[in-house]
């Protein structure tokens, strides 16, 4: 009997995971929080089951979505926490376009990643160190914003330990130096990051 209420219940929990299309919301969430005066987001419609049908999304065969390919589209405003909510993301490629604000720390939640591409845009403030969680990416690009602080340790590691190919932070506000280390000898790693004096 109780092992017939559990299936019940994980049936239930199912249709409402499906129903509530949470990967749409939170890229609708991102929409509303951005300019879009070329419309490349015009196809994304939060009324739909899922948003696997939107352009510059990709799902897997689970409807769940993998990449979200926006690069070069023109959007101004900033990244929203919900972001963090599409736990199967392997890409996010936002760069060159004007994005500003921080980047959230809820970025962490996405560890699946293996592509964060943010380069070329307005990004300010600390390089969370919550992004030290994502030990699949091999591709952080961080270049040409406005972000200040320190690199956080945790992300660093992922240099060494992780599996993070290519860092490239140049051309922002940072502080400190970057050691580029190659200990184990497998690394092959590129560190570029411009010092300057804050
Ligand atoms: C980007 O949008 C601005 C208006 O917000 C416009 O002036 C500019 O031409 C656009 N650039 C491209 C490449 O579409
Ligand atoms: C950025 O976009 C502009 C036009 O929108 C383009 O001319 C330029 O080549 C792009 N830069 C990169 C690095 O993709
Ligand atoms: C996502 O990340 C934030 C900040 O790093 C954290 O507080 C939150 O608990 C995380 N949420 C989930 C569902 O893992
Ligand atoms: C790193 O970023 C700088 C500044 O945006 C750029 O000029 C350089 O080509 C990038 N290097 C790599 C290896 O991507
Ligand atoms: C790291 O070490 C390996 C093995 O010695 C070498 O092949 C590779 O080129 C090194 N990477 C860098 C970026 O120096």
């Amino acid at each position: 009997m109780r092992f017939i209420a559990l299936v019940f219940l994980v049936g239930a929990l199912a249709i409402i995971a499906v129903d509530c299309n949470s990967e749409g919301d939170a890229l609708n969430a991102f929409k509303t929080n951005v300019a879009d005066p070329n419309n490349v987001l015009q196809s994304w419609d939060p009324t739909l089951v899922n948003p696997c049908t939107w352009f510059h999304v990709t799902c897997n065969s689970q409807n769940s979505v993998v990449r979200v390919d926006l690069g070069d589209a023109n959007l101004s405003g900033s990244l929203v926490p919900q972001l963090g909510m599409l736990s199967n993301l392997q890409y996010l490629q936002i760069q060159n376009n004007s994005i500003s604000g921080e980047i959230p720390s809820e970025l962490g939640n996405l560890t699946k990643l293996v592509s964060l591409g943010l380069e070329n845009n307005k990004l300010s403030g600390f390089i969370p160190s919550s992004l030290g969680y994502l030990k699949l990416l091999r591709y952080m690009r961080l270049n040409s914003n406005k972000l200040s602080g320190e690199i956080p340790i945790s992300v660093l590691k992922l240099v060494l330990w992780g599996n993070l190919k290519l860092m490239n932070v140049s051309d922002n506000k940072l502080a400190g130096t970057v050691h580029h280390t190659n200990k184990t000898g497998f690394a092959i790693t590129t560190i570029v990051q411009d010092v300057k004096e804050i």
